[in-house]
């Protein structure tokens, strides 16, 4: 998804800077990026399409100075990639720059409009239109500050913009509906769709709300354009830091993220226990209990409701989040709507929330990003606490939400301290499951599996959504057609595509050894390569990875070794795992 940064203060090298910050916006997923700063009153572009490093080496971004610059990754949604499609665009009289991130729903209508009032386009983008309005406002004698004001107000659908003007010199940044942190640092300010941008700098941050206006002049103001008046928002400081944003010594931040879980399920583990006993409170209370999510956590979310089931004897409903309109007739001010989500920016997310909430249903979230849109429209929040995902596909973000929605649900039914001890021996068996040994013997079946077509992956009860999951990181990764059936399912029609040597992974657990094994032989029987993921070996498999049996945190455990298949898929095929095409971090439209 796009990502945008700005600076404004005293440093003189602003297109060097911005360069650096866009760098860290790169895992969001682009195809173009861009920068604008300001010289002797002039506005000075530089952009393109491509890679960040291939766009510096042909326009270098350094040589763009002073101390005031926005820059832009585009992820596009109207318009082709193209040059003239890229951020930041100017007004026409050149003295307006903006970058943005969302769509400008009503883009068409006020393009005609601006058309009709003698505006020319450049650009087959919705966003074109904002530096436009502005100047269009300019031209009717408003200043700056007050014609953007007017102009955001004129804008439908989502945004987080900053906006630059040559003539004042000066930064305006905007948000509703789109991710955006203010930086402050000692010798400027920064305001970026993401804090890794900018951590090297600052750890004090301020997470703004929808409606939210930053004039940055001689002090530094907020207006809220939905409150019509101006606020403060109180500062934070982050706990990570720049190192834990970082690579450090791995090749890829997908390999340090799979390899962090060692960390990272006990940081989820480690819950305030207070929380999740109110939680437990209005889980009992409610009357309909929904789980939203989409992609990664959506799995996590339909693994809950199996241990929902199975542990607690309740039923809950699990509604992919773009779908959750078509529910919306179930919604009382006594349902429950549990929403999950890494970046807590999820647009499909965030509206079921909304529908949710215009029903005065209650919401619960468990997000990893603190401030998130998804964290302040909830009425109570867990924290996954991974620290920040990088790469773009989750990996011990999905681990983190199975363990706290493991944990909740033992709480539940008022097994909390063996909730806990049961996640604790897990997670002492998981520095063997990211472990180099294991890293070794998954490559050698990286090795025979790279050039498949097809791999098909099957499991029961729990391991089902444990199939579905793996699925989905051997496609998102390495573009290797991958599909999870639950074991009795591919039988009824996917089992025609199984020739001699395609690849089927099984999960296996102690409860449905018999069954999935038997649905193994049947694939054996067609030709199948099987591949076990199992505690104990079978003659039934062709390749084993041994996992241990840890019943309810079985998903957590069989999950990892697939995590790194799927690593090493990407690498051996030559893709990069961090940025894998198409995809976006989060996906901040609907
Ligand atoms: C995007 C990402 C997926 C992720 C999904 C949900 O599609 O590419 O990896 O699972 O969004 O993200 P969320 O931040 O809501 O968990």
């Amino acid at each position: 998804m796009c990502g945008i940064v700005g600076y404004i203060g005293n440093r003189n090298d602003v297109g060097s800077l911005l360069l650096n910050s866009l760098k860290k916006l790169e895992y969001r997923g682009y195809d173009s990026c861009g920068v604008a700063g300001i010289s002797d009153r002039e506005i000075l572009v530089k952009k393109d399409i491509g890679k960040i490093e291939e766009v510096d080496k042909k326009l270098d971004f350094s040589s763009v100075k002073g101390s005031i610059g926005i820059a832009h990754t585009r992820w596009s949604t109207h318009g082709g990639v193209t040059k003239e499609n890229a951020h930041p665009h100017l007004s026409n009289n050149k003295k307006i720059a903006v970058v943005h991130n969302g769509i400008v729903e009503n883009y068409q209508e006020l393009r005609n409009f601006l058309k009709e009032n003698g505006f020319s386009f450049y650009s087959s983008t919705d966003t074109e239109v904002i530096p436009n309005l502005i100047e269009f406002e300019m031209r009717n004698g408003k200043n700056f500050e007050k014609a953007t004001i007017d102009a955001l107000r004129k804008i439908e659908g989502s945004y987080a913009v900053l906006v630059l003007n040559a003539d004042e010199k000066k930064l305006i940044a905007a948000r509703k509906g789109a991710p955006l942190v203010l930086g402050a640092a000692d010798d400027g300010h920064f305001v970026s769709s993401d804090i890794p941008s900018f951590i090297e700098h600052t750890k004090d941050v301020t997470y703004l709300h929808d409606g939210d206006v930053i004039i940055f002049g001689n002090s530094l103001k907020i207006f809220n354009l939905l409150e019509d008046k101006e606020v403060i928002r109180p500062v934070d400081t982050v706990e990570w830091n720049i190192e834990q944003a970082m690579k450090g010594n791995f090749d890829h931040f997908m390999l340090k993220e799979i390899s962090e879980q060692v960390e990272t399920i006990q940081r989820a583990v480690e819950q305030d226990k207070s929380i999740i006993f109110e939680i437990v409170q209005q889980i009992k209370e409610a009357k309909g209990i929904f789980f939203v999510a989409c992609g990664t956590s959506y799995h996590a979310c339909l693994t809950a409701s199996y241990l929902f089931s199975k542990i607690a004897k309740m039923h809950v409903n699990v509604v992919v989040a773009s779908e959750f309109p078509s529910y919306e007739h179930f919604l009382t001010d006594k349902t429950l709507v549990i929403a999950v989500s890494q970046s807590g920016e999820t647009a499909d997310v965030l509206e079921a929330v909304k529908t949710a909430k215009n029903k005065n249903s209650k919401i619960i979230s468990l997000v990893n990003v603190m401030g998130s849109s998804l964290h302040r429209y909830s009425d109570q929040s867990l924290m996954m606490h991974a620290g920040p995902e990088i790469c773009v596909v989750a990996t011990k973000t999905y681990t983190s939400q199975l363990a706290i929605l493991t944990l909740l649900i033992y709480a539940l039914v008022g097994k909390y301290e063996e909730g806990k001890k049961e996640l604790k021996y897990l997670w002492n068996l998981i520095y063997n499951l990211t472990s180099a040994n294991i890293r070794e013997r998954i490559k050698q079946l990286s090795e025979r599996l790279k050039d498949s077509n097809h791999i098909f992956l099957i499991g029961r009860g729990l391991q089902y959504p444990t199939a579905l999951e793996a699925a989905l990181k051997i496609k998102e990764v390495s573009y290797i057609h991958a599909e999870g059936f639950s074991g009795g399912e591919l039988k009824h029609g996917t089992i025609a595509l199984i020739e001699q040597g395609t690849p089927c992974i099984v999960f296996v657990s102690e409860e449905n050894e018999k069954e999935i094994i038997s649905n193994a032989i049947e694939i054996k029987t067609r030709g199948g390569y099987i591949i076990g993921v199992a505690s104990k070996n079978n003659e039934v498999f062709d390749f084993y990875i041994k996992v241990p049996e840890v019943g309810n945190t079985n998903p957590i455990a069989q999950i990892i070794p697939i995590q790194t298949l799927a690593y090493q898929l990407a690498t051996l095929r030559g893709f990069d795992p961090d940025r894998p095409r198409n995809l976006a971090k989060s996906v901040t439209v609907k």
